[in-house]
């Protein structure tokens, strides 16, 4: 196998243009990581960065949010959308507490062992809150290795075996340096190595770039359709969620009737929701937010 290519030169350019976002910043606790984290997986950084300021203001700790329900979880997660991954993380922090004394794991496989906490995210903590040496890989991250090292546009539809191993033949051996790196590689494809106006002249990589030395060619066309929401039954599940969200308490059948005129499509959405966990059935027709004091709920 040949050598890795050298990415030192992305130090410099990470000193120089990485975004000061706060969950980098060296005073952020583990568990500020770990809500970013998962924050970031389905939303952009501007929409996550007002809502992890709150999240880590009214929880400033595992035990913290452990200790509140479920019902205010999905609440303040409010309109990041996949509003899956609060209850997860509520399920996450409550496991931290029983489990770990409310602290966050160092250890890569007991990290994966919590809830909500997959192959990326059990890494990003690992690499980025106890800067250990490990491969950090996100789409970002997989575009940047499949073009500096393979010569391809992009790091192909799906998540391949080989993505972790050929991420980490990439990091430095020290630690520190390869959380770091880690990290470099992933804001370089957010600002410059992106999938379709990949900015060469400003990269620091260039030179050693195997898909620019094969001139860079782009798949014919659009590489991903941008997704349709409007219409879809994630939007109407988003219009169900705000009336739960926004209600004091249990709300009538009627109130959820307004949100969506296709009887059919809405039905399917409620029922999925009751089916997430994210809404609870009461007697009379009502529903409400899980873990709130829903007396009277079905099971
Ligand atoms: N910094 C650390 N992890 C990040 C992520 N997932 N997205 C953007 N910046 C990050």
């Amino acid at each position: 196998m040949p050598a890795p290519p050298d990415l030192t030169p992305l130090f410099q350019w990470y000193a120089d243009h990485a975004r000061d976002l706060p969950w980098r910043r060296p005073e952020t606790t583990p568990w500020g990581v770990l809500v970013s984290e998962v924050m970031l997986q389905q939303t952009p950084v501007n929409r996550v960065l007002p809502a992890w300021h709150a999240w880590m203001e009214r929880w400033p700790t595992p035990a913290d949010l452990a200790g509140d329900t479920e019902a205010e979880a999905i609440r303040m997660w409010h309109r990041l959308g996949y509003p899956r991954r609060a209850l997860r993380l509520h399920q996450c922090a409550r496991a931290l507490t029983e489990r770990h004394d409310g602290a966050i794991p160092r250890d890569v496989g007991a990290l994966l062992a919590l809830p909500g906490i997959g192959a990326y995210t059990a890494r990003a903590v690992a690499a980025f809150a106890y800067r250990q040496r490990q491969p950090v890989v996100d789409t970002n991250v997989r575009r940047v290795v499949a073009r500096v090292v393979d010569g391809r546009p992009d790091g192909g539809a799906t998540t391949a075996p080989g993505d972790l191993a050929a991420a980490e033949r990439l990091l430095p051996d020290e630690p520190e340096q390869a959380a770091r790196l880690s990290v470099a590689i992933m804001e370089l494809g957010a600002l410059v190595c992106t999938a379709r106006n990949p900015d060469c002249g400003a990269c620091p990589l260039s030179a050693l770039c195997a898909w620019r030395a094969s001139g860079r060619d782009l798949p014919e066309g659009p590489t991903r359709r941008p997704q349709r929401y409007a219409g879809t039954d994630r939007q109407v599940r988003g219009l169900i969620m705000a009336v739960l969200r926004d209600g004091a308490g249990p709300v009538d059948q009627d109130r959820i009737d307004v949100v969506w005129y296709d009887d059919a499509q809405r039905s399917r959405a409620l029922a999925c929701l009751v089916a997430d966990g994210l809404a609870v059935r009461l007697h009379g027709d009502r529903y409400a937010l899980p873990g709130a004091n829903n007396s009277g709920a079905y099971h």
